[in-house]
């Protein structure tokens, strides 16, 4: 395999997601990719099995557009996980990404100030930069088992900030917020009238228990909750995400739509619909849960064998770990090292806006592969100790 770069940008305005660079770039050229943050992904055919669907119904669907706002069967169905939210709550995105990359383009104009939870799957920091935004930072504590440093967040809001962006479970670290401290950040968002912007495709993906990760909507009023099916649900090829906003938001999301992707497809807002229904939305979860946990246990086993080089907060969602490790090498090098000496692909917590000694490792995948992974990160580990 070639001499690997992480980022070969030219351009000094433009701010790459280079984490998707690098996912892009090597997830399907090396032997393993650890680098995934969902699970292992559900067919068609057994979406249409677990729905009892005649998949000559799927199969003679007319390819034409649906409404840019997603079909009202699914908008509706989406309504149900959204307490109070109508039909005009909802706007049906290409994943979550263009959730996101629309809630920043119709919320705020360029020099507006923007906070941004850290670590964090970095689109909307980036977005922010690329967008004449002032982006602030507040972080996670690794030392707090990481949990949100909110007087830091309190600090930093001023009468300019005009959104506060979380992603909560979070990824990287799997953290899940306590209700009380989402009612803190929203009291923090309502003292100078910010948008929250919270990215919630991790919830449904919990280590433990059975409940679901609460959402902001309907904690404070200007929320904007998005979603996907990327990653709870197991189906990110659908391409189906969420923003359930107030209907003047979701206007303003829609305008930007007409300039992005229009709508997404008929056959995936169907899919969608299906994934969400009450007869196919609990297998889905349940898939889901099974591979976190499943994995969780190997990938804990595996720290645990390498605990003199790797220390492990354990998550509490996502199908993957965020330890930090003590090499002496950086993390954005060990992620070259490994991609090119063992053809394994893992996320640098650079990649999540830590500039500190930590690998993101997803264990979502069939016991073999992940086993097979972990394996060859060992063998590189060891000739580095
Ligand atoms: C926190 C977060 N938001 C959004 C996305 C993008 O999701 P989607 O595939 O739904 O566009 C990802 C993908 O990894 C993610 O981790």
């Amino acid at each position: 395999m070639s001499e690997t770069t992480l980022n070969d940008s030219n351009s000094k305005q433009f701010q790459r997601f280079e984490m998707e660079d690098l996912q892009s770039k090597w997830e399907k050229v090396v032997d393993y990719n650890l680098s995934e943050s969902g699970v292992d992904p559900v067919s068609v055919s057994k979406l249409l099995e677990k729905s009892n669907q005649d998949p000559e119904d799927f199969l003679s669907t007319q390819l034409h557009y649906p409404p840019t706002q997603g079909t009202k069967e699914l908008r509706r169905q989406i309504t149900r996980f959204y307490p109070e939210a109508t039909i005009d709550n909802v706007s049906v995105t290409v994943g979550c990404a263009e959730a996101n990359f629309n809630a920043i383009q119709a919320l705020l104009d360029p020099g507006d100030e923007l906070i941004v939870m850290i670590p964090n799957y970095m689109q909307i920091f980036g977005l922010g930069q690329n967008s004449g935004l002032d982006v602030k930072k507040f972080h996670l504590e690794e030392e707090k088992g990481w949990s949100p440093n909110l007087n830091e967040l309190e600090e930093k809001v001023t009468e300019d900030t005009k959104c506060i962006a979380v992603c909560n479970p979070n990824n990287p670290t799997g953290y899940i917020l306590t209700e009380e401290e989402m009612d803190r950040i929203a009291e923090i968002a309502d003292s100078v009238g910010a948008w929250l912007l919270s990215d919630e495709v991790y919830s449904g993906a919990e280590s433990e228990g059975d409940s679901e990760t609460p959402s902001f909507w309907g904690r404070y009023d200007r929320v904007i909750a998005n979603n996907s099916l990327s990653k709870a649900y197991g189906l990110p090829g659908l391409r189906i995400g969420w923003a359930v906003a107030p209907p003047e938001i979701i206007e303003e999301i829609e305008a930007q739509k007409s300039y992005t992707t229009i709508c997404a497809t008929i056959l995936s807002n169907k899919l969608a619909n299906l994934a969400l229904s009450p007869e196919v939305r609990p297998f889905l979860i349940q898939r889901t849960r099974d591979h976190v946990r499943d994995g969780y246990s190997d990938f804990r086993e595996w720290i645990n064998s390498n605990g003199d080089v790797f220390s492990l907060v354990d998550p509490q969602a996502g199908a993957f770990g965020f330890p930090s490790f003590n090499l002496d090498i950086s993390a954005i090098d060990l992620v070259k090292r490994l991609i090119d000496e063992k053809s394994i692909l893992v996320v640098a917590g650079e990649h999540f806006g830590l500039n500190k000694k930590y690998l993101r490792i997803s264990y979502g995948l069939p016991q073999e592969e992940l086993q097979a992974g972990l394996g060859r990160i060992s063998e590189l580990v060891d000739k580095l100790k």
